[in-house]
Parts: structure tokens; C-alpha cells; sequence
């Protein structure tokens, strides 16, 4: 698993080696602990089209304000603010605009508004240095503030390119602990989601296949949390994952996923349905049976894994890419499910790109070294960068994120 080319650039020879080769040159990225929480410098506030203040210092993070950029005569002032700065971030610094969804004005705003998603692709491919580029569209009546304290820190270090829109958010009455389900949580990704679910302070609820039983109770112990060993297909599994929450679920994560990888032409029927049915299926059972009998409490959150195969598609995988594909369609459709927003519950999806997890040690080398190299930051993510995603659309404090999808693929070229 480990990335041996990032750690040989990390070192002097190595890195005057590779660099006179003119290989990639990935930064060492800058992720949430408690040595550093924040980002490396202060935030710079500007917005589109005021007076640009001289000097240019060393900053962490610029949010440039571009929602009232409403022609392309506008666009001008996008490139006056950031033009002097692009240079002048910190290492694995972010560059944050915020803009207004294109349908919320006329055709020069729907043009303007729309160019900053092109602007803000292309800078993020450009800006190098483990620095990261967003788009923020806010809705009318709505505040950016759990999006932007995730993007403003360490804790997003592998998400770039993105273009999130936030609509109002709902009060959310303070409560105590949230509890938390993760499928798949006895290793990879959802380990790490549970853990970090917990760190922020959630209960957790670590479910898994019963033969992963001992790594998964040694999870659930490790974060003072229960084990729930269950195979997600079984046909009651939604009946045994109500009864093992009296209390009801606040939050749903749905990660466990399976791959069986073959061309179409190559692939039997028990490969199509099994990745299928855990995936896809199951997911849709599981949470229809939560919502139905009420067991997702009111403002929950429900997360399901993607995967950027779901966007690009990949040779090989047309089972598992239709099952990703699929967990997109279905939070789109149950975010804008009037019931379910009634009850503040919201649904997103993470897309994972190459994750560094015995799913992707498995890759064979060639393949598995274009996948690590092929984005913007020029390295594959570690399983904290997704559940740390996770826990930013969680939070009870992201009423406002309904029916997103947020890439953690580092800006991967696939499907961008
Ligand atoms: P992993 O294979 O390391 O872990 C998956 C976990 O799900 C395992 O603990 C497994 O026992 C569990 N699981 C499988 N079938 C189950 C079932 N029927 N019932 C309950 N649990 C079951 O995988 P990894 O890499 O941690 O991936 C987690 C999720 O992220 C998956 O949905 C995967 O498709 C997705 N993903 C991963 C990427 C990567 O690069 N690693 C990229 C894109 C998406």
C-alpha cells in the first residue's frame, strides 16, 4: 500500500533525481491532526470586481466572493483577485470561490456563473504544490459555513475541483451524542470513517460480514463503539440493524463495497448480481426499511460511497460502475424526496478516486501506478481523506448539502 514514490521525493537526492527526469513531483500533503489543524497561514477574504489590496503576503487560503459576478465582463474581476496570488499561496494552501447557482439570474449571470466552474477546474490543475481549488454555489438564502470551515483546513487535503452547491440549511435542535452506523467498517475506508465519526464525537456502530468479526470488534473496541457483524445482503438486514438501534440512527454511512472485476463479455451472471446486490441493492433495502419504520431520526444524514468509476466508467468494471453510477442516481432522488426533506434528512454520496486500501494494493503495479499519478495532486488518498469527507456531510451542522456528490480523487482525470 505504501506510495514508495512519494516518500522517495520526499528526500533531497530523490527529489533532484526525479525532478531532473522531469518526473511528477507530488507535495507531501498537509492532513488534519492535532499538531496541525489548521492550514498553513492566514485566510485572505476578497470579492470579484472590488479594489485588490497591495502586496501580496503568504496566505493559507483565499476566499474569493464571486456570486455577483453576473457577466463576462465580470470574469475580469475573478482574474485581478487571484492573478497576484496564485503564486504567493502556501504549500498545500486552498483557494476557495464562492458563486451563485447559474439558474438564479439571467442568461450573462447563467454564462458568468458557469465559467467559474471551468476557471476554477483548470486552476486547480495548474496550481500545483498540494494546493487545492473549489467552487461553492450558494442558493439563495443559504450560508457556506460547515462547507467552508471543512475546505478551509487540512482535513480536505485531497479534494479538488470540486463544485458544491449549498442550499438553506434547517435548525437543527442541539442534541448529545449522535449515533452512527458504518457499513464495512472492520478495515479500509470505513474503518476510518467510523474512527473519525467517532473522534468528532459521534456513538458508533461498526457493521460487518460476520468472517471479518474479529477485526471488526477490535474497531468498535478500539472506538468505545459496538460491533454489528452482518452480511448487508441478507434479506432482514434492515430489521437487524432497527433492532440494534433503540435509540434510532442520526447517521447512515453506507461503505461496504465489493469488486469482481471482468470484461462484459467474460462476465458470469453471479458477478453482475453480487456486486450489484451489496453495492447497490442492499443499500436501497437497508435504508428503505430505516426510513420507513423511522429508525433514521429527524436530520439525519446518509452517506453513500460512489466511486469516480460510477462517473468515468472503467474497462472491466461495467458491474461495479453501474452499482457506483447507481448510488448517485439514488441520493439525487432521495434528496429531493419531499418526505425525506421534510424530516431534515439529507443524502450525499462520496466518490472515491484511488484510495490507498488493500482494494487498491490488489491492482496490478502498471495500472495500479498510473491510478495514484493520474490528478492534480499527483498521488493516490489514504482512507482518513474520504472519511474525513464523510464527516464534513455528516455533521449536523450540513443541513445545507442535499444530493451532492464530492469527488476525493486529488482531481483525478478520469470522468473530470
Ligand atoms: P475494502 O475491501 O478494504 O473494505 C470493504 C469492507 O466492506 C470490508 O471490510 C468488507 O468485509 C465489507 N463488506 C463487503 N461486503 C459486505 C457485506 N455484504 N456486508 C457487510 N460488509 C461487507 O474496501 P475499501 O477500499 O475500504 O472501500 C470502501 C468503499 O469505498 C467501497 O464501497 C468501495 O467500492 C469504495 N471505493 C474505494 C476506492 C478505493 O480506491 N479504495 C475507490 C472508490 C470507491
Amino acid at each position: 500500500m505504501a506510495d514508495r514514490y512519494l516518500r522517495l521525493t520526499g528526500t533531497a537526492p530523490g527529489r533532484f533525481v526525479t525532478r531532473r527526469l522531469g518526473l511528477p513531483q507530488p507535495a507531501a500533503l498537509r492532513r488534519w491532526s492535532e499538531r496541525t489543524p489548521e492550514l498553513p497561514g492566514p485566510v485572505l477574504r476578497l470579492t470579484a470586481g472590488d479594489a485588490v489590496p497591495d502586496g501580496t503576503g503568504t496566505y493559507g487560503a483565499v476566499v474569493l466572493d464571486a456570486a455577483g459576478v453576473a457577466d463576462p465582463e465580470g470574469l475580469g474581476g475573478v482574474h485581478a483577485a487571484l492573478h497576484p496570488l496564485a503564486r504567493s499561496l502556501a504549500p498545500c494552501g486552498r483557494i476557495v470561490v464562492l458563486g451563485a447557482r447559474p439558474q438564479d439570474g439571467g442568461l450573462a449571470h447563467a454564462a458568468a456563473q458557469q465559467a467559474l466552474e471551468g476557471f476554477v477546474r483548470s486552476l486547480g490543475k495548474e496550481i500545483g504544490r498540494g494546493c487545492t481549488v473549489q467552487l461553492v454555489r450558494l442558493a439563495p438564502g443559504a450560508a457556506a459555513d460547515s462547507t467552508l470551515d471543512f475546505l478551509l483546513s487540512p482535513r480536505s487535503a485531497y479534494v479538488s475541483g470540486q463544485v458544491i452547491e449549498v442550499g438553506p440549511a434547517p435548525e437543527v435542535p442541539a442534541g448529545g451524542a449522535r449515533t452512527a452506523l458504518v457499513t464495512g467498517a472492520a478495515r479500509g475506508i470505513g474503518a476510518a470513517v467510523a474512527e473519525t465519526l467517532a473522534r468528532d464525537g459521534a456513538r458508533v456502530v461498526c457493521l460487518d460480514v460476520p468472517q471479518a468479526g474479529d477485526a471488526l470488534a477490535e474497531v468498535a473496541a478500539r472506538l468505545g463503539g459496538s460491533a454489528l457483524p452482518l452480511d448487508i445482503t441478507a434479506p432482514d438486514a434492515g430489521e437487524r440493524i432497527a433492532a440494534a438501534l433503540p435509540d434510532g440512527l442520526d447517521v447512515l454511512v453506507h461503505n461496504a463495497g465489493i469488486t469482481r472485476d471482468r470484461k462484459l463479455a467474460n462476465m458470469a451472471a453471479d458477478r453482475w448480481s453480487s456486486v450489484i446486490d451489496v453495492n447497490l441493492g442492499s443499500v436501497l433495502r437497508t435504508t428503505g426499511h430505516l426510513l420507513k419504520t423511522g429508525a433514521l431520526n429527524e436530520h439525519a444524514r446518509i452517506v453513500g460511497t460512489a466511486s469516480i468509476a460510477g462517473i468515468a466508467g472503467n474497462a472491466g468494471q461495467t458491474n461495479y460502475a453501474a452499482s457506483k453510477a447507481g448510488i448517485i442516481g439514488w441520493v439525487r432522488a432521495l434528496a429531493a424526496d419531499a418526505e425525506v426533506r421534510g424530516r431534515g434528512i439529507t443524502a450525499n454520496a462520496v466518490a472515491p478516486g484511488f484510495i490507498e486500501t488493500r482494494m487498491t494494493a490488489a491492482v496490478p503495479l502498471v495500472i495500479r501506478e498510473a491510478g495514484r499519478r493520474m490528478n492534480s495532486l499527483g498521488q493516490g488518498g489514504l482512507p482518513i481523506d474520504v472519511a474525513e469527507t464523510v464527516a464534513w456531510l455528516s455533521a449536523a451542522t450540513s443541513g445545507g448539502l442535499n444530493g451532492q456528490v464530492v469527488r476525493v480523487c486529488g482531481q483525478s482525470l478520469l470522468g473530470a
